[in-house]
């Protein structure tokens, strides 16, 4: 089953005004594959995600990069589905390692929120992905199962879902996935979700990786075949973004 890649670019807590309309022009100006190869959603810190959506070229897409598990109401410093909904934000990353590391996030919270988020008209990034310990203790299928297992359990449809695996030890450090040892957990990933959830949604489910992702070292990665794109943190922020979107096979 043809999987149309996918290249997210998650900008974490950065950007000024003038640095985000930056962005947004190089992005505007850049010759990519149609939209009908490539995918591409940009996610910008909440503050600046009415700007980018109201500069940026229509082929291209926003997500948030988070939102809270629930309806809104007495939950001060979240931002709710319903208003991403409101806004007109069709995307949002959910699970990313830092939340999980930082915010004590886990599977089974992450797991309610995609849940949540999906409820309310959200297409969903899920991330999943190791430390550099639970890889070297030989544990990251079993870590990326179990973080997996937690939204599989409370979602039925994964039509608006992508799978992020980001291994938390290529996350900003430089060391980049070999693109074999991307495509050994993506081809496990995928019989996991074939043996766990159905084979339909196995074939047809986008699985991204990210860390440390760049001009340089993503066509490799795009060559594997049970990679359906990235999701691109640093390199994101800079014109070789371009370069990524046009890795798409
Ligand atoms: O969500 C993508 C991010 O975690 C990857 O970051 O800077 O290693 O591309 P980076």
């Amino acid at each position: 089953m043809a999987r149309k890649f996918f290249v997210g670019g998650n900008w974490k807590c950065n950007g000024t005004t003038e640095e985000v309309k930056k962005i947004v022009t190089t992005l505007n100006q850049a010759e990519v594959p149609s939209h009908d190869v490539v995918e591409v959603v940009v996610s910008p810190p909440f503050v600046f995600l009415t700007l980018v959506k109201s500069l940026l070229r229509s082929d291209f897409h926003v997500a948030a990069q988070n939102c809270w598990v629930r309806k809104g109401g007495a939950f001060t410093g979240e931002v709710s589905a319903e208003m991403l909904v409101n806004l007109g934000v069709p995307w949002v990353i959910i699970g990313h390692s830092e939340r999980r590391a930082l915010l004590n996030e886990s599977n089974e919270f992450v797991g309610d929120k995609v849940a949540y988020a999906l409820s309310q008209g959200l297409k969903v990034i899920a991330c999943v992905g190791e430390t550099l310990e639970q890889r070297e203790s030989g544990s990251t299928m079993s870590v990326v199962a179990a973080q997996t297992k937690a939204i599989a359990e409370k979602i039925t449809n994964w039509d608006n879902v992508v799978l992020a695996y980001e291994p938390v030890w290529a996350i900003g450090t430089g060391k980049v996935a070999t693109p074999a040892q991307a495509q050994e957990v993506h081809c496990e990933l995928r019989k996991w979700l074939s043996e766990n959830v159905g084979a339909d949604i196995a074939a047809s489910t986008r699985i991204i990786y990210g860390g440390s992702v760049n001009g340089a070292n993503c066509r490799e990665l795009a060559g594997q075949p049970d990679v359906d794109g990235f999701l691109v943190g640093g390199a994101s922020l800079k014109p070789e973004f371009v370069d990524i979107i046009k890795s798409a096979t």
